[in-house]
């Protein structure tokens, strides 16, 4: 069978940067290493007066297409996943074919586009629709762009405001893929929930820790759900497990419980019983609380052993690089997570091709999604065409009073006039608005 897969991926960042240990932490009055330690991150990307989620999904494309050398009629289908759209009618994927158009001879009349929506994990289920279309025979030799897009934002004092984020990742899906394979096993953990949700509002309504307890929950799921059509996981066979990563903090705990549940029964377990005694199994105990507590007590302990240090600098850490300069990019968090981690192997010399990937979504409301990924022999070249570092370095660096304006001026319910802070060159901008309410875009020179 032919492999299905990521041929390309490219990176979009919004253009503006809060440094949250700098900038923020003062204005709230907060120790700045609740956000370098605790959260785990040390900036935010953010969009500036003239970006939004069309502008930094329309320029991931152009990038990816121009890189890969792709004209549109390579491209047969074209999803867009965000959970910031403006329009309950009209899909982002139309506005975003209708920027590249203008920049290409040929048009996009015959790619089927459609939107995504599961909060943060609709990114990886148009990955599922692109490999499912292709596998079907359904793509006449064409391939599939998906693009993940969000602004990120917070009401002004929600919690997850230091969580926030904008960016947008696109990835271009064919058969014989140069960067990894994506397996057709996969696990669900999925459940009606009520932790992270927009009513018919901009800003998120959030019960941020039952949010995180719900995260781990669902993600135990599709761990155990994974295994059972895959067989066991163990800690050898995976190079990274990219998370979706709201925040890394979030993934620390992810790691944590992945790890506990991948070593059970395994010689590790044995190994680490001499030190810090065998996992508590909930048979072992009269009541839930009990096996609660042991559970408690199993992992202040695992998280101190050499061993699992180890395995979480070599295993997730380096999937976090990147989110902890730009946030939350919700939909397409996790494929940063695997960029990050891809990139600081390429950086460290290593070679991959043939490793696997352990790739964990999350989706509130809820639910989450296991899969492995096969590292292909182009990965190299994929990641080293990124400009990332170059994009990180270049975003305008705001001080308090920039944020608030451009906070207000991204804001819908608010009408305010904010001048520009950085000048975009050779990329889509928003130019203001259409008779009928829509958004018009145009490319800068
Ligand atoms: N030094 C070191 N660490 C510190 C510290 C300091 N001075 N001060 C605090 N910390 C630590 C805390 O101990 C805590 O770590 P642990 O959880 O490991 O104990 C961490 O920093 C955060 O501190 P708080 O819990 O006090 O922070 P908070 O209550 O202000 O906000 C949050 C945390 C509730 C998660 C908030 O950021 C939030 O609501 N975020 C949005 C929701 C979210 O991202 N949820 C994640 C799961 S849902 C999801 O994944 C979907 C999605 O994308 C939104």
């Amino acid at each position: 069978m032919t492999a299905v897969g990521i041929d390309a991926i490219e990176i979009w960042t919004g253009n503006l940067k809060l440094d949250l240990p700098g900038t923020f932490a003062p204005e709230k009055g907060e120790d700045p290493e609740k956000y370098t330690k605790g959260l785990g991150l040390t900036a935010s990307s953010f969009p500036d007066s003239y970006e939004d989620i069309v502008t930094m999904a329309a320029n991931a494309a152009h990038r990816l297409m121009e890189r890969k050398g792709l004209e549109p009629e390579d491209i047969g289908r074209i999803d867009v996943a965000t959970e910031s759209a403006f329009d309950n009618s009209k899909p982002v994927s139309t506005y975003v074919a209708g920027c590249l158009e203008t920049v290409y001879d040929g048009d996009f009349h015959h790619a089927n586009k459609g939107e995504r929506k599961f909060a943060c994990i609709a990114g990886t289920q148009s990955l599922d629709d692109a490999y499912n279309w292709i596998r079907a025979g359904r793509n006449r030799g064409r391939g599939a762009l998906v693009i993940a897009t969000d602004t990120a934002l917070y009401a002004r004092g929600d919690a997850g405001e230091a969580t926030q984020g904008a960016g947008a990742v696109a990835m271009y899906i064919a058969e014989d893929p140069d960067l990894v394979e994506l397996s057709a096993e996969q696990g669900y953990g999925s459940a009606d929930e009520t932790d992270f949700l927009k009513p018919n509002q901009q800003f998120p309504s959030v019960d941020g820790k039952r949010s995180v307890q719900v995260y781990l929950a669902r993600m135990r799921e599709a761990l155990e759900d994974y295994e059972s059509v895959a067989g066991d996981v163990h800690p050898d066979d995976i190079v990274f497990a990219p998370f979706h990563t709201p925040f890394p903090g979030m993934v620390r705990k992810a790691a944590m419980l992945a790890y506990r549940h991948i070593t059970r029964d395994t010689a590790i377990e044995d190994e680490l019983a001499e030190e810090i005694g065998r996992q508590p199994r909930p048979e072992a105990f009269d009541t839930d609380d009990a096996y609660r507590d042991a559970l408690r007590e199993y992992m202040d302990a695992l998280k101190g052993t050499a061993r699992y240090q180890e395995w979480y600098d070599a295993t997730i850490d380096p999937t976090l690089t990147l989110s902890r300069e730009v946030g939350n990019w919700y939909t397409g968090s996790v494929h940063v997570a695997r960029v990050s981690a891809l990139k600081t192997a390429l950086e460290a010399g290593r070679d991959l091709t043939g490793e696997q990937l352990l790739v964990g979504s999350y989706g509130s409301g809820a639910q989450a999604e296991i899969h492995a990924e096969t590292i292909q022999d182009g990965w190299e070249d994929e990641i080293a065409a990124l400009n990332v570092d170059e994009q990180l370095a270049n975003r305008y660096d705001m001080s308090w009073d920039d944020y608030e304006e451009i906070h207000d001026a991204h804001n819908h319910d608010m009408d305010v006039d904010v001048e520009e802070f950085t000048t975009p060159s050779e990329e889509f901008v928003f130019d203001g608005w259409g008779r009928m309410g829509e958004r018009k875009y145009r490319y800068v020179e």
